[in-house]
Parts: structure tokens; sequence; C-alpha cells
């Protein structure tokens, strides 16, 4: 059964103590992170992350859509984020960073946007927690999912069952229940939705419809 992380991004940002509610089944909240230069848009930063910290019990999941990271890295895990997903693109030394993360105790995750190659991965297949194959282009919710991002997913699910390592496979960008079925068969276990859950008015029943829609 893949992780559901819902992506707040999609959330109604007027009510966001309320809209965390509405999806706590799920194990995992997506926070995605952005900064008006390694993606053209503005979300929210650790202040608001902060704030929404004591109100859930779920694995904050922070994808950190900024350039560079390292700065905030700290921040970030003083805010009470349990995860810290950077992007191969706009991190020069990702291989401090990943090192960076998990010295602040927190899990260490990697995002592949769709026109990098996966092998862009191997030299941190030995310390990365999370893998997060973006199937749209970063910085906005609701775009289309990119259907050649598939090969990917199956070449990483591959590059991690040869690591022998235990890491998420996560896909994040136009997931809902046509997709997941897509994604999981070629290897996703982590599921981030954004539009799929927060737009519909029973998110529960979003997050039911997507488990029953993946492929074991
Ligand atoms: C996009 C973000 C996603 C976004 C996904 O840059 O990383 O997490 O919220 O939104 P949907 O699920 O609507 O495509
Ligand atoms: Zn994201």
């Amino acid at each position: 059964m893949p992780i559901i992380a819902p992506s707040l991004l999609a959330a109604d940002f007027s009510n966001l103590r309320h809209e965390m509610g509405a999806v706590a089944e799920a194990p995992w909240l997506h926070l995605d992170v952005m900064d008006g230069h390694f993606v053209p848009n503005i979300s929210f930063g650790m202040p608001v992350i902060k704030a929404l910290r004591p109100h859930s019990k779920a694995r904050f999941d922070a994808h950190l859509m900024i350039e560079p990271a390292d700065p905030y890295l700290a921040a970030m895990a003083e805010a009470g984020v349990d995860h810290i997903t950077v992007h191969v693109e706009g991190n020069a030394h990702l291989h401090r960073t990943l090192q960076t993360i998990k010295a602040l105790g927190c899990k260490a995750g990697v995002a592949i946007c769709p026109a990098t190659p996966p092998e862009a991965l191997s030299e941190v297949m030995d310390m990365v927690d999370i893998i997060l194959v973006m199937t749209v282009n970063p910085g906005f919710g609701g775009q289309k999912f990119l259907h050649g991002q598939l090969a990917k997913i199956r070449t990483l699910a591959e590059m991690i069952r040869k690591s022998g390592r235990d890491i998420v496979l996560g896909v994040d960008g136009g997931i809902d229940e046509t997709t997941t079925p897509l994604v999981t068969e070629a290897g996703a276990t982590m599921l981030v939705a954004g539009s799929a859950i927060f737009g519909k008015d029973d998110r529960k029943a979003a997050i039911e419809g997507m488990r029953a829609a993946a492929r074991p």
C-alpha cells in the first residue's frame, strides 16, 4: 500500500489548521516551499510550518523548491519537519546537503525534475532516504501528469532495488485515481497529491480512492 502524502499547496490557505484535520488519516503531510527563484511561484515557509506543527500528528514532508537550500535546513528542522527533500538541480553540493539534513535528525530526500536523468542520483543512493520524481515541472499545483516520467520511475525503482536500501520512491504532480495505477505499477511507493485530495469535498474518500487505485 503506497504512502499517501496530501500536498497542502492545494488546501484553503485561509483555513490551514482545519484543512490538515480533514486529511488526518494520511501518514504524511507534504509541504511545498517555494522561493520565486528556483521555481516561478512563492508559497509558504518556516513560520507557517512551525505554527501548524502542534496541530497534526502526520510526518511533515518538506519539499524545498528553493535555491540554495543549505541556509534554511536548520530552520526547517527547528520548525518541526520530519523529512527534508531538496532538488538535485540547484544544490551543487548535494552530498554535503544530504549529510547536513541527516545530522539535523531528519530523513533526507532528493527531488528530480522532468528534464533530469535518473543517473543524477547514482552517487547518493547510499545516503538518500526518499527519492521524489517530479511528474510535472515544479512550481504549481493542478498540472497535467507527464507520462514520459514513468520510465524514470521504473529506472529509479531498479536502482533502489540494487542499492538494497529502504528508500521511499515518491511521485509528485498530477497524481490522482487515474495516474495512481500507472505510477504504482512502475514502482512508486509514495504518492503526493494536492488537487486530487483538497479539490474534493470528501478528502477521506479521495485518499481511500487513491489507495484503492494503487497496484500492488
Ligand atoms: C508542485 C508541487 C506539488 C503540487 C502537486 O511543484 O511540488 O507537490 O502540490 O499538486 P497536484 O497534485 O495538484 O499536481
Ligand atoms: Zn511537492
